[in-house]
């Protein structure tokens, strides 16, 4: 199981056994209920804590095994930092820290929902809760040997204690479905390029059916009969015929205009007969993670019966060098019907998504399209691995997205956009060219897909370096972070969902 945690919900009561977990300011200073529960034995955490110099700062721990007056196996105390300042977020990093230090000797496990500053909303024990589940996922199916100094598996069943279980339940119900869809995410992301080619992602996408997503699965016949040529051109060097999968969840109004999320998928990306150096291509495997945000997010929307219409859509490829490969100076003609001369078959994730692109914008004539793609190395150099690069036609949608980016950590930074970038992509044989100069390559990228988005309102995200890859932190330990779920689920859930 990638996610052997269990969450739970129970009344304010003090455990008798396993271990329990309370939270301290940066004062070390407890609230009601955990002073309550802590009893004689808050002397001796204030020993151990000065003895560890432990101060409460935000994230920090102070463990105590079997402690003195208490008669749990187990205490930690959990630093929650300043109690005035504590955003949804925090709380959810909060809960990173706690299942961070649940190890795999810790079965059952209390902690006490309340923060110093008073009990816990509903929200907020909901937030830790999604927090503990997304810190102790592990991808480790593919481990059959267990080495002896390699932590065992965490196996616990965590109960938040607060004064309305009844309610923090129904606030994690949501909640916890976007936890699954970021989980979701994360799996198609680390799954290897032998196991997760386009067919079999497109068979995980068609799952998605049982929560009662309409899902179509175009093959190399359907997408020959629209003319994608473009995404056509990627996959015909691979054994591994390419696939676009369309995902539609109604859950708004009858004629509703839709959102739509668009995800490259190129399953494995060893950039064809311009080809990459072997140094860490094995991390091409993850060339699908915008795919497997939409994947995931469309779990989580669909779950939670979100009140919208969504389409989901993922141009799934596999790129290889091969004797069929596409080679550089192609000439492509796309479903647009604007043709491209190919100069590095290794830019091919714009080709992908320049039909993907296309197709909705025609098909389903969203109010917005917003794509997800590992696009760029360029965008490492600009950003690093802490913010995803944002590109859009419409200000209103890139300010909504950076401001839900802000409120789950999962950020973006606008980039510009402009005719000078645009020239840039003009060809002296076709319509335009798949590359740009060196310089600027992320705008460029851009400005290719935004040749194919017919002025529907659309941003682009380039999520080379928040996809995967990027540093362990409170709430993921995995290489595939999941990125984009939960920042999507917060637009959609802010702007466009119709409140009940
Ligand atoms: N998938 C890569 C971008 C990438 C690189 C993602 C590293 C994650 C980590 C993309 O298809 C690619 O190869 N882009 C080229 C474009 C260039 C040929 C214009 C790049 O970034 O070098
Ligand atoms: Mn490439
Ligand atoms: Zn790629």
């Amino acid at each position: 199981m990638p996610d052997a945690v269990k969450v739970g919900f129970v009344p304010f009561s003090a455990p008798a056994r396993g271990t329990l977990i309370v939270f301290c300011d940066d004062a070390l200073k407890f609230g009601a209920t955990a002073t309550k529960a802590l009893g004689v034995a808050i002397a001796t955490v204030k020993r151990a804590a000065a003895a560890s110099q432990f101060k409460g700062k935000s994230g920090s721990a102070l463990d105590l095994l079997a402690p003195e007056g208490l008669k749990v196996d187990r205490l930690i105390v959990v630093g929650a930092g300043k109690a005035t300042a504590i955003k949804d977020y925090d709380l959810l990093k909060l809960g990173g820290a706690v299942a961070g230090k649940i190890g795999a000797g810790d079965q059952t496990v209390t902690v006490i929902g309340e923060l110093p500053g008073g009990a816990m909303k509903p929200e907020q024990a909901a937030a830790l809760a999604s927090g503990i589940r997304l810190r102790a996922y592990k991808f480790d199916r593919y481990k059959t040997k267990k080495k002896d100094d390699e932590a065992g598996s965490v196996n616990a069943s965590v109960s938040i204690a607060v004064a309305d279980p009844a309610a923090a339940k129904k606030a994690f119900t949501p909640d916890g479905h976007v936890v699954d869809g970021v989980i979701l995410a994360r799996e198609l992301v680390n799954e290897p390029p032998n196991v997760l080619y386009p067919e079999e992602f497109a068979k995980r996408a068609a799952q998605l059916k049982k929560l009662g997503v309409e899902v179509q699965i175009l093959d190399v016949k359907a997408m020959t009969q629209l003319k994608m040529g473009a995404l056509l051109g990627v996959s015909q060097g691979s054994a591994h015929p390419g696939r676009t999968v369309i995902m539609r969840w109604n859950g708004g109004k009858k004629n509703e205009q839709p959102l739509a999320f668009v995800g490259k998928g190129v399953c494995f990306d060893t950039g064809g007969i311009s080809i990459k150096p072997s140094a860490s291509m094995e991390d091409m495997k993850g060339d699908m993670g915008g795919a497997a945000c939409v994947v995931g997010l469309m779990h989580a929307l669909a779950a939670r019966k979100a009140k919208v219409n969504v389409v989901g859509a993922i141009g799934l490829v596999e790129n290889m060098p091969d004797g069929n490969a596409q080679r550089p100076g192609d000439i492509v003609t796309s479903m647009s019907g604007q043709t491209i001369e190919i100069i590095n078959t290794d830019a091919e994730g714009r080709l992908v998504l320049a039909d993907v692109l296309w197709y909705v914008a025609q098909k389903h004539k969203p109010k917005f399209m917003v794509d997800l793609a590992t696009l760029t190395g360029a965008i490492m150099v600009a950003l690093g691995t802490e913010y995803a690069g944002l590109f859009s036609n419409n200000d209103q949608l890139a300010e909504r997205l950076t401001t839900v980016g802000e409120a789950t950590g999962e950020k973006v930074w606008r980039m510009p956009l402009g005719p000078e970038y645009d020239k840039q992509i003009d060809s002296q044989f076709a319509d335009m060219k798949n590359t740009g100069s060196r310089n600027g390559g992320s705008i460029t990228a851009a400005q290719f897909l935004q040749r194919f988005v017919d002025g529907t309102p659309w941003a682009h995200l380039d999520i080379a370096g928040t996809a995967m890859g990027a540093p362990k932190n409170d709430i993921n330990q995995s290489w595939g972070s999941g990125y984009g779920v939960r920042l999507l689920n917060q637009l959609v859930a802010e702007y466009y969902e119709a409140k009940k």
